[in-house]
Protein backbone atom coordinates (compact mmCIF):
# COMPACT_ATOMS: atom_id res chain seq x y z
CA UNK A 1 0.00 0.00 0.00
CA UNK A 2 1.39 3.38 -0.78
CA UNK A 3 1.49 6.54 1.09
CA UNK A 4 -1.20 7.82 -1.03
CA UNK A 5 -3.80 5.51 -0.31
CA UNK A 6 -5.51 8.65 1.30
CA UNK A 7 -8.35 7.67 3.85
CA UNK A 8 -10.61 10.32 5.63
CA UNK A 9 -10.17 11.20 9.63
CA UNK A 10 -12.91 9.89 11.20
CA UNK A 11 -16.43 10.73 10.05
CA UNK A 12 -15.45 13.70 8.19
CA UNK A 13 -14.59 15.53 4.84
CA UNK A 14 -10.28 15.79 6.36
CA UNK A 15 -8.13 13.17 3.52
CA UNK A 16 -5.32 12.07 5.26
CA UNK A 17 -2.67 9.57 4.26
CA UNK A 18 -1.77 6.34 6.24
CA UNK A 19 1.27 7.63 8.09
CA UNK A 20 1.40 11.11 9.68
CA UNK A 21 4.89 12.62 9.93
CA UNK A 22 5.45 13.50 13.60
CA UNK A 23 7.93 16.57 14.35
CA UNK A 24 8.42 16.05 17.85
CA UNK A 25 12.18 15.81 17.04
CA UNK A 26 12.49 18.60 14.80
CA UNK A 27 14.43 21.46 16.67
CA UNK A 28 15.06 19.07 19.77
CA UNK A 29 18.81 18.78 20.39
CA UNK A 30 19.52 15.30 22.28
CA UNK A 31 17.19 12.77 20.92
CA UNK A 32 16.08 14.90 17.99
CA UNK A 33 17.16 15.98 14.80
CA UNK A 34 19.73 19.07 13.43
CA UNK A 35 17.38 21.29 11.14
CA UNK A 36 18.62 20.16 8.00
CA UNK A 37 17.67 16.67 8.33
CA UNK A 38 14.66 17.74 9.98
CA UNK A 39 14.29 19.32 6.68
CA UNK A 40 15.23 16.34 4.78
CA UNK A 41 13.00 14.03 6.32
CA UNK A 42 10.01 16.78 5.70
CA UNK A 43 11.44 16.68 2.25
CA UNK A 44 11.34 12.87 2.18
CA UNK A 45 7.91 12.25 3.54
CA UNK A 46 5.90 14.94 1.45
CA UNK A 47 7.71 13.66 -2.08
CA UNK A 48 6.30 10.27 -1.00
CA UNK A 49 2.58 11.75 -1.31
CA UNK A 50 2.67 12.12 2.65
CA UNK A 51 0.22 14.76 3.68
CA UNK A 52 -0.25 14.96 7.44
CA UNK A 53 1.79 16.96 9.78
CA UNK A 54 1.71 16.77 13.21
CA UNK A 55 3.43 19.54 15.57
CA UNK A 56 2.54 21.11 18.83
CA UNK A 57 3.29 24.17 20.52
CA UNK A 58 5.19 22.88 23.18
CA UNK A 59 7.75 20.57 21.00
CA UNK A 60 11.22 22.65 21.53
CA UNK A 61 10.01 25.58 22.68
CA UNK A 62 7.96 26.41 19.75
CA UNK A 63 10.91 25.73 16.98
CA UNK A 64 9.15 22.71 15.88
CA UNK A 65 5.94 24.61 14.74
CA UNK A 66 8.54 27.41 13.06
CA UNK A 67 10.51 24.76 11.46
CA UNK A 68 7.39 23.60 10.04
CA UNK A 69 5.98 26.47 9.23
CA UNK A 70 9.30 27.03 6.57
CA UNK A 71 9.50 24.00 4.89
CA UNK A 72 5.96 24.57 3.87
CA UNK A 73 6.21 27.71 2.94
CA UNK A 74 9.78 27.46 1.42
CA UNK A 75 7.69 24.28 -1.11
CA UNK A 76 4.87 26.45 -1.25
CA UNK A 77 2.96 23.47 0.20
CA UNK A 78 0.56 25.08 2.21
CA UNK A 79 -2.89 23.54 0.21
CA UNK A 80 -1.17 20.61 -0.04
CA UNK A 81 -0.27 19.57 3.08
CA UNK A 82 -2.33 18.83 6.74
CA UNK A 83 -1.17 20.68 9.61
CA UNK A 84 -1.97 19.81 12.95
CA UNK A 85 -1.20 21.05 16.03
CA UNK A 86 -1.46 21.36 19.77
CA UNK A 87 -2.02 23.25 22.38
CA UNK A 88 -2.50 22.93 26.46
CA UNK A 89 1.02 22.98 28.04
CA UNK A 90 1.31 25.74 30.34
CA UNK A 91 3.70 28.44 28.72
CA UNK A 92 4.14 30.69 31.23
CA UNK A 93 5.05 29.39 34.76
CA UNK A 94 2.82 30.95 37.41
CA UNK A 95 0.01 32.24 35.09
CA UNK A 96 -2.76 29.56 34.87
CA UNK A 97 -4.48 30.59 32.43
CA UNK A 98 -1.37 30.39 30.23
CA UNK A 99 -2.21 26.15 29.97
CA UNK A 100 -5.54 24.37 30.11
CA UNK A 101 -8.33 24.31 27.82
CA UNK A 102 -10.17 26.89 28.84
CA UNK A 103 -10.88 29.67 26.36
CA UNK A 104 -8.34 32.46 27.36
CA UNK A 105 -5.54 29.90 26.71
CA UNK A 106 -6.99 28.10 23.62
CA UNK A 107 -7.19 31.46 22.15
CA UNK A 108 -3.32 32.82 23.20
CA UNK A 109 -1.85 29.18 22.09
CA UNK A 110 -3.54 29.67 18.73
CA UNK A 111 -2.33 32.65 17.48
CA UNK A 112 1.30 31.74 19.05
CA UNK A 113 1.14 28.74 16.57
CA UNK A 114 -0.56 30.61 13.86
CA UNK A 115 2.31 32.85 13.76
CA UNK A 116 5.13 30.35 14.68
CA UNK A 117 3.93 28.03 11.46
CA UNK A 118 3.50 31.38 9.60
CA UNK A 119 -0.10 30.31 8.10
CA UNK A 120 -3.68 31.96 9.04
CA UNK A 121 -5.31 28.55 9.82
CA UNK A 122 -4.62 25.36 11.46
CA UNK A 123 -6.17 22.31 9.73
CA UNK A 124 -6.83 20.09 12.75
CA UNK A 125 -6.61 21.61 16.07
CA UNK A 126 -5.84 18.89 18.97
CA UNK A 127 -6.60 19.40 22.79
CA UNK A 128 -2.81 18.16 24.14
CA UNK A 129 -4.19 16.90 26.90
CA UNK A 130 -7.35 17.08 28.90
CA UNK A 131 -7.07 19.90 31.97
CA UNK A 132 -9.49 18.20 34.57
CA UNK A 133 -11.07 21.26 35.16
CA UNK A 134 -12.51 23.03 32.01
CA UNK A 135 -16.19 21.68 31.52
CA UNK A 136 -16.89 19.32 27.78
CA UNK A 137 -19.46 22.56 26.82
CA UNK A 138 -16.91 25.10 26.91
CA UNK A 139 -14.47 23.46 24.91
CA UNK A 140 -16.87 22.73 21.94
CA UNK A 141 -18.21 26.30 22.03
CA UNK A 142 -14.14 27.45 22.07
CA UNK A 143 -13.04 24.99 19.51
CA UNK A 144 -16.36 25.75 17.16
CA UNK A 145 -16.16 29.27 17.46
CA UNK A 146 -12.79 28.80 15.76
CA UNK A 147 -14.15 26.42 13.11
CA UNK A 148 -16.84 29.38 12.14
CA UNK A 149 -14.01 31.96 12.23
CA UNK A 150 -12.10 29.94 10.27
CA UNK A 151 -9.12 29.78 12.25
CA UNK A 152 -9.34 25.73 12.29
CA UNK A 153 -10.60 23.18 10.19
CA UNK A 154 -11.17 20.36 12.64
CA UNK A 155 -10.40 19.70 15.62
CA UNK A 156 -9.59 16.41 18.00
CA UNK A 157 -8.43 15.45 21.33
CA UNK A 158 -5.08 13.94 22.70
CA UNK A 159 -4.95 12.11 26.09
CA UNK A 160 -8.35 12.35 27.32
CA UNK A 161 -10.42 10.36 29.05
CA UNK A 162 -12.81 8.02 26.97
CA UNK A 163 -15.75 9.42 28.99
CA UNK A 164 -14.99 12.87 28.04
CA UNK A 165 -14.13 12.84 24.46
CA UNK A 166 -17.91 10.95 24.57
CA UNK A 167 -19.43 13.31 26.09
CA UNK A 168 -17.83 16.01 23.67
CA UNK A 169 -18.83 13.95 20.51
CA UNK A 170 -22.29 13.14 22.00
CA UNK A 171 -22.58 17.08 22.56
CA UNK A 172 -21.82 18.10 19.18
CA UNK A 173 -23.56 15.60 17.82
CA UNK A 174 -27.15 16.15 19.50
CA UNK A 175 -27.06 19.93 18.38
CA UNK A 176 -25.47 19.49 14.92
CA UNK A 177 -22.46 21.72 15.85
CA UNK A 178 -19.03 20.64 14.84
CA UNK A 179 -17.51 18.01 17.21
CA UNK A 180 -14.19 16.24 17.61
CA UNK A 181 -13.27 14.24 14.53
CA UNK A 182 -10.52 12.41 15.69
CA UNK A 183 -8.65 11.06 19.00
CA UNK A 184 -4.78 11.43 19.24
CA UNK A 185 -3.44 8.29 22.13
CA UNK A 186 -0.47 6.38 22.63
CA UNK A 187 -1.13 3.05 20.92
CA UNK A 188 1.87 0.24 20.16
CA UNK A 189 2.22 -3.19 21.16
CA UNK A 190 3.33 -2.07 24.45
CA UNK A 191 0.89 -0.15 25.27
CA UNK A 192 -2.75 -1.49 24.27
CA UNK A 193 -4.81 0.28 27.01
CA UNK A 194 -7.04 2.45 24.33
CA UNK A 195 -8.65 -1.16 23.62
CA UNK A 196 -11.08 -1.13 26.64
CA UNK A 197 -12.43 1.84 26.08
CA UNK A 198 -10.87 4.25 23.32
CA UNK A 199 -11.07 1.99 20.46
CA UNK A 200 -15.30 1.02 20.71
CA UNK A 201 -16.24 4.65 21.82
CA UNK A 202 -14.18 6.11 18.65
CA UNK A 203 -16.11 3.58 16.38
CA UNK A 204 -18.81 4.12 17.66
CA UNK A 205 -18.75 8.20 17.64
CA UNK A 206 -16.70 8.08 14.41
CA UNK A 207 -13.17 9.52 15.19
CA UNK A 208 -10.28 8.56 13.96
CA UNK A 209 -7.27 7.33 16.21
CA UNK A 210 -4.13 8.61 15.29
CA UNK A 211 -1.65 6.58 17.30
CA UNK A 212 1.85 8.39 18.65
CA UNK A 213 4.86 6.25 19.73
CA UNK A 214 3.64 3.40 17.69
CA UNK A 215 7.01 2.18 18.39
CA UNK A 216 7.24 2.81 22.43
CA UNK A 217 9.42 5.65 21.59
CA UNK A 218 12.18 3.38 19.90
CA UNK A 219 12.12 0.65 22.40
CA UNK A 220 10.19 -1.67 19.68
CA UNK A 221 12.91 -0.97 16.73
CA UNK A 222 14.83 -3.57 18.75
CA UNK A 223 18.10 -1.39 19.25
CA UNK A 224 18.30 -1.86 23.23
CA UNK A 225 19.54 -5.00 24.64
CA UNK A 226 18.39 -6.19 28.63
CA UNK A 227 21.04 -5.74 30.97
CA UNK A 228 19.67 -6.98 34.35
CA UNK A 229 16.96 -4.63 35.25
CA UNK A 230 18.60 -1.73 33.03
CA UNK A 231 19.42 -1.69 29.15
CA UNK A 232 21.80 -1.28 26.53
CA UNK A 233 21.89 0.35 23.47
CA UNK A 234 21.80 3.65 21.52
CA UNK A 235 18.89 6.31 21.11
CA UNK A 236 16.35 8.48 22.71
CA UNK A 237 15.46 5.97 25.27
CA UNK A 238 19.18 5.90 26.44
CA UNK A 239 19.37 9.40 28.26
CA UNK A 240 17.39 12.27 29.33
CA UNK A 241 13.95 11.93 27.73
CA UNK A 242 10.22 13.38 28.27
CA UNK A 243 9.77 8.99 27.90
CA UNK A 244 11.75 8.33 30.75
CA UNK A 245 13.00 4.06 30.95
CA UNK A 246 9.36 2.65 31.73
CA UNK A 247 9.35 0.66 28.39
CA UNK A 248 12.06 -2.23 29.38
CA UNK A 249 9.86 -3.34 31.83
CA UNK A 250 9.26 -7.55 31.82
CA UNK A 251 6.37 -7.17 30.15
CA UNK A 252 8.02 -5.11 27.41
CA UNK A 253 11.09 -7.48 26.77
CA UNK A 254 8.81 -10.31 26.55
CA UNK A 255 6.52 -8.60 23.43
CA UNK A 256 9.99 -7.75 22.04
CA UNK A 257 10.81 -11.49 21.95
CA UNK A 258 7.91 -12.53 20.16
CA UNK A 259 8.40 -9.05 17.49
CA UNK A 260 11.87 -10.04 16.69
CA UNK A 261 10.97 -13.79 16.11
CA UNK A 262 7.63 -12.81 13.64
CA UNK A 263 10.16 -10.24 12.37
CA UNK A 264 12.44 -12.72 11.37
CA UNK A 265 9.65 -15.15 9.33
CA UNK A 266 8.56 -11.98 7.60
CA UNK A 267 12.17 -11.10 6.78
CA UNK A 268 11.67 -7.56 7.61
CA UNK A 269 13.31 -4.86 10.09
CA UNK A 270 11.57 -5.44 14.11
CA UNK A 271 10.26 -1.52 13.75
CA UNK A 272 8.42 -2.26 10.43
CA UNK A 273 6.45 -5.16 11.56
CA UNK A 274 5.57 -3.19 15.36
CA UNK A 275 4.12 -0.87 12.82
CA UNK A 276 2.32 -2.90 10.78
CA UNK A 277 0.78 -4.67 13.63
CA UNK A 278 -0.63 -0.90 14.93
CA UNK A 279 -1.72 -0.33 11.54
CA UNK A 280 -4.05 -2.81 10.51
CA UNK A 281 -5.89 -2.86 14.35
CA UNK A 282 -9.40 -1.67 14.22
CA UNK A 283 -9.83 2.05 14.28
CA UNK A 284 -7.11 3.39 13.24
CA UNK A 285 -6.58 5.67 10.66
CA UNK A 286 -2.86 7.06 10.49
CA UNK A 287 0.69 6.24 12.39
CA UNK A 288 2.15 9.23 13.61
CA UNK A 289 6.04 8.25 12.96
CA UNK A 290 8.53 9.93 15.03
CA UNK A 291 11.99 9.41 12.90
CA UNK A 292 15.66 11.09 14.60
CA UNK A 293 17.03 10.41 11.34
CA UNK A 294 16.06 10.04 7.51
CA UNK A 295 17.01 6.02 7.29
CA UNK A 296 14.33 5.57 10.18
CA UNK A 297 11.96 7.38 7.87
CA UNK A 298 12.88 5.73 4.67
CA UNK A 299 12.62 2.28 6.57
CA UNK A 300 9.52 3.08 8.43
CA UNK A 301 7.32 3.82 5.05
CA UNK A 302 8.17 0.63 3.62
CA UNK A 303 5.83 -0.75 6.85
CA UNK A 304 3.17 -0.43 4.50
CA UNK A 305 3.83 -2.95 2.32
CA UNK A 306 3.22 -5.56 5.23
CA UNK A 307 0.63 -7.96 5.68
CA UNK A 308 1.26 -10.20 8.58
CA UNK A 309 -0.81 -13.78 8.34
CA UNK A 310 -3.39 -14.54 10.79
CA UNK A 311 -1.29 -16.61 12.43
CA UNK A 312 1.84 -13.68 12.67
CA UNK A 313 -0.83 -11.28 14.34
CA UNK A 314 -2.24 -14.14 16.95
CA UNK A 315 1.34 -14.38 17.95
CA UNK A 316 1.83 -10.80 18.88
CA UNK A 317 -1.78 -10.52 20.17
CA UNK A 318 -0.89 -13.00 22.87
CA UNK A 319 1.96 -11.93 23.85
CA UNK A 320 1.23 -7.87 24.17
CA UNK A 321 -2.39 -9.04 25.42
CA UNK A 322 -3.95 -7.06 28.24
CA UNK A 323 -5.46 -7.89 31.55
CA UNK A 324 -9.44 -8.17 31.55
CA UNK A 325 -10.00 -5.23 33.48
CA UNK A 326 -13.45 -5.39 35.16
CA UNK A 327 -16.34 -4.89 33.89
CA UNK A 328 -15.09 -6.61 31.13
CA UNK A 329 -13.33 -9.88 32.58
CA UNK A 330 -17.10 -10.65 32.96
CA UNK A 331 -18.41 -10.55 29.77
CA UNK A 332 -16.78 -14.28 29.05
CA UNK A 333 -18.93 -17.57 27.93
CA UNK A 334 -20.30 -18.48 31.36
CA UNK A 335 -22.08 -14.78 31.54
CA UNK A 336 -23.06 -14.63 27.68
CA UNK A 337 -24.90 -18.23 28.97
CA UNK A 338 -26.79 -16.29 31.84
CA UNK A 339 -27.84 -13.35 29.27
CA UNK A 340 -28.72 -14.98 25.85
CA UNK A 341 -29.91 -18.34 27.33
CA UNK A 342 -26.79 -20.49 25.58
CA UNK A 343 -27.31 -19.06 22.60
CA UNK A 344 -24.70 -17.35 20.29
CA UNK A 345 -25.81 -14.00 19.61
CA UNK A 346 -23.53 -11.36 17.45
CA UNK A 347 -23.89 -7.64 17.37
CA UNK A 348 -24.90 -5.74 14.10
CA UNK A 349 -20.63 -4.38 14.03
N1 LIG B 1 -0.08 13.63 21.74
C1 LIG B 1 0.97 13.34 22.48
O1 LIG B 1 0.96 13.46 23.70
C2 LIG B 1 2.21 12.83 21.80
C3 LIG B 1 3.24 12.26 22.58
C4 LIG B 1 4.36 11.80 21.91
C5 LIG B 1 4.47 11.92 20.54
N2 LIG B 1 3.46 12.49 19.82
C6 LIG B 1 3.53 12.63 18.33
O2 LIG B 1 3.82 11.35 17.80
C7 LIG B 1 5.03 11.41 17.03
C8 LIG B 1 5.73 10.10 17.13
O3 LIG B 1 6.07 9.82 18.49
P1 LIG B 1 7.42 9.10 18.82
O4 LIG B 1 8.54 9.90 18.24
O5 LIG B 1 7.44 8.82 20.26
O6 LIG B 1 7.21 7.77 17.94
P2 LIG B 1 7.94 6.37 17.93
O7 LIG B 1 7.77 5.87 16.54
O8 LIG B 1 7.44 5.50 19.02
O9 LIG B 1 9.47 6.68 18.23
C9 LIG B 1 10.25 7.35 17.30
C10 LIG B 1 11.70 7.20 17.68
O10 LIG B 1 12.11 5.84 17.57
C11 LIG B 1 13.37 5.74 16.94
N3 LIG B 1 13.15 5.11 15.63
C12 LIG B 1 12.16 5.38 14.75
N4 LIG B 1 12.24 4.58 13.67
C13 LIG B 1 13.30 3.78 13.87
C14 LIG B 1 13.88 2.75 13.10
N5 LIG B 1 13.37 2.41 11.91
N6 LIG B 1 14.98 2.12 13.57
C15 LIG B 1 15.47 2.47 14.77
N7 LIG B 1 14.98 3.45 15.56
C16 LIG B 1 13.88 4.11 15.12
C17 LIG B 1 13.89 7.18 16.82
O11 LIG B 1 14.50 7.57 18.06
P3 LIG B 1 16.07 7.42 18.37
O12 LIG B 1 16.82 7.46 17.07
O13 LIG B 1 16.40 8.54 19.28
O14 LIG B 1 16.18 6.12 19.06
C18 LIG B 1 12.61 7.97 16.72
O15 LIG B 1 12.73 9.31 17.06
C19 LIG B 1 5.78 12.63 17.58
O16 LIG B 1 6.69 13.20 16.66
C20 LIG B 1 4.64 13.58 17.87
O17 LIG B 1 4.25 14.22 16.65
C21 LIG B 1 2.33 12.95 20.43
Amino acid sequence: MPLTTYRTLGRSGLVVSPLTLGTMTFGTPRWGSPDEVSRTIFQTYVEAGGNFIDTADVYSGGRSEELVGKFIADQGLRDQVVVATKSTFNAQPGNPNAGGNGRKNIHRALEGSLRRLGTDYIDLYWLHAWDMVTPAAEVLQSLGDLVRAGKIRYFGFSNIPAWYATQAATMASIHGVPGPIALQLEYSLVERSIEREYVPAARELGLGITPWSPLAAGFLAGKYQRDGARATGEGRLSGPNPFGDQKFTDHNWRVLETLQAVAAQVERPVAQVALAWTAAQPGITSLILGASKLNQLHDNLKSLDIRLTPEQLQALNESSALDAAYPYGIFTPPVNRMIFGGVAVEGWH
